[in-house]
């Protein structure tokens, strides 16, 4: 049984369709990872799930159908999206940046969520008071991740966490992502073009071509395909 089940005939913004028959689910703390060179339409993916492109079929989490709900609804039923690029709200303080990340729970113990994240990754907490804007690439998109993971979503979406990070920043990224995972039980979709560390945190793999699904299996399985191995891993 998956947790979330995409059964989707077609998706896209307004009249142009870009991603047809895509069906797939990920299980409850389980990750699936969406490989796909750029224009495949992997954003695309994330953003029809988190409701913000037309989508004819079903998406369900847990059994709710989230086609057609608003996208504030859809966070509050238990999604949560790192946007490509910046996922963080640059004016705003690191702690600050947090705080939203919980505007949908109750006051107090968002607080003591945010301090517990600072006390964890000490480069947030010494930079708390200043504006996200400050922080480096990797500190960024560690910040959004964990602004994400405030809403103590099931689910989270992760739109190429590794995209402009230095190779050392990504594998230090990804390897915070999976222990992030394992505490928290939450299940992750994760779309990205660097295959190599994405393979290395997911169980269960995809590969997208002009916005269909042309290969699917487990990571391993993915990682000894040769087809893949000459477009995603640079074998
Ligand atoms: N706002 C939009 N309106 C129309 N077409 C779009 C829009 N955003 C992306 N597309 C198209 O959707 C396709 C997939 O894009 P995207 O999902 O961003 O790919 P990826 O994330 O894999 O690079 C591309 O052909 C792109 O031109
Ligand atoms: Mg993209």
């Amino acid at each position: 049984m998956s947790l979330l089940t995409v059964d989707v005939d077609a998706a896209g913004y307004g009249p142009a369709t870009v991603l047809r028959d895509m069906r797939f689910g990920v299980p409850a703390g389980g990750r699936l990872v969406v490989l796909g060179a750029n224009g495949a339409g992997k954003t695309t993916v994330l953003r029809t799930i988190s409701g913000l492109c037309r989508a004819e079929g079903s998406i369900r989490l847990d059994g709710t159908e989230l086609v057609g709900m608003p996208t504030h609804r859809i966070a509050g039923a238990g999604l949560a999206h790192v946007p490509q690029g910046r996922g963080t709200f640059g004016d705003l303080t690191v702690r600050e940046n947090l705080l939203v990340g919980g505007s949908t729970r109750p006051r107090r113990s968002v607080a003591a969520d945010a301090d517990r994240w600072m006390e964890r990754f000490p480069r947030l907490g010494e930079r708390s008071a200043r504006p996200a804007s400050g922080l480096s690439g990797g500190e960024q998109q560690l910040l959004a991740i964990a602004r994400a993971l405030m809403s103590a979503p099931r689910v989270l979406l992760l739109d190429e966490p590794s995209l402009g990070l230095a190779p050392k920043v990504t594998t230090d990224l990804f390897a915070t992502l999976d222990e992030l995972g394992r505490e928290t039980g939450t299940a992750m979709l994760l779309v990205e073009q660097n295959a190599e560390v994405a393979l290395g945190i997911a169980e269960d793999a995809l590969v997208i071509e002009s916005g269909r699904i042309t290969v699917r299996g487990s990571a391993a399985e993915l990682r000894d395909n040769d087809d893949v191995r000459r477009a995603y891993l640079g074998v």
